[in-house]
């Protein structure tokens, strides 16, 4: 009889280096059945054979296990939110002000903050955007920038207009330099990972999502041990943080959480 669910996952988590047991398991392990499905591999053995052996496997295992979903201004109230009430006050109290976004996936997120501030007139001496993700396919993509419409939606004609250049077949936009040159993208496993310290605004949306209770619960200690007292943690739009007092937050706006230090 060949190997089950859970031998499988802890082999594979040695070979990918990752901790998939941060992670709901029901949901890593439905997704390992419908990537086995689509390539027609029989068993597990045979699906942790080919992550070993098969580096081009093995990047196809991480990205359908990465939901690398994201889009500019994605929930636009939040970034007006930010643009409105957070930036203003951040750019008031401090000379510079630093900015991560984790994880960051196509860089649709950090590139909206970019827009956000050169709209507001914000000098690139002033601040620092900095992009983490797991993924290095979506990284690399993050760094073209290059983007269909589905991840444009929420972006308004003037800002199309001014940012991107439609591509020659009409099929996807690039953004300009200007912005792509205020954004500094990383690789970086955040379950792993050591974190750098001193952030003033802390972006992690979507991501608690797929991960467990306890995992959840460790991040949110490292990210806050991170985060500046009067700093801003910013989550994605279905995530929230129970008892944020116990890290010492407080809940300000819909997905926004203000660490008191
Ligand atoms: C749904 S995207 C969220 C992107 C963006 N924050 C947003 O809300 O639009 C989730 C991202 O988490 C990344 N990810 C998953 N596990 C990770 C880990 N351990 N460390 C860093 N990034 C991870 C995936 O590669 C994916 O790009």
């Amino acid at each position: 009889m060949g190997i089950n669910f859970t031998e499988f996952k802890d082999q594979a988590k040695r070979i990918l280096n990752i901790d998939l047991d941060g992670y709901k398991l029901d949901r890593v392990e439905r997704r390992t059945k419908s990537l086995m499905r689509r390539y027609q591999i029989e068993d597990f053995d045979q699906c942790l054979d080919l992550i070993k052996n098969d580096s081009e496997f093995k990047d196809a295992y991480l990205n359908h296990f990465t939901i690398n979903t994201s889009e500019f201004f994605r929930n636009p109230e939040n970034f007006e939110f930010l643009e409105t009430e957070v930036f203003p006050k951040l750019f008031e109290e401090k000379n510079r002000v630093n900015i991560w976004s984790a994880p960051c996936s196509n860089g649709s997120e950090p590139y909206t903050l970019a827009i956000i501030l050169k709209e507001m007139g914000i000098s690139p001496t002033k601040f620092k955007i900095y992009a983490t993700d797991l993924d290095h396919t979506i990284l690399d993509k993050a760094r073209r920038a290059e983007y269909k419409e589905n991840s444009l939606k929420n972006v308004s004609d003037k800002i199309l207009d001014k940012y991107f250049k439609e591509s020659s077949d009409g099929k996807t936009y690039v953004l300009s330099s200007e912005i792509k040159r205020l954004v500094n993208f990383e690789q970086t496993d955040l379950i792993n990972a050591r974190f750098k310290n001193d952030w003033d605004l802390i972006l992690s949306r979507n991501f608690f999502i797929y991960l467990t209770k306890d995992m959840k619960d460790q991040l949110i200690n490292k990210f806050t041990s991170v985060l500046n007292p009067g700093g801003y943690f910013f989550l994605g739009n279905t995530e929230y943080i129970f008892s944020p007092e116990k890290y010492g937050l407080d809940k300000i706006f819909q997905s926004f959480y203000k660490y008191e230090g």
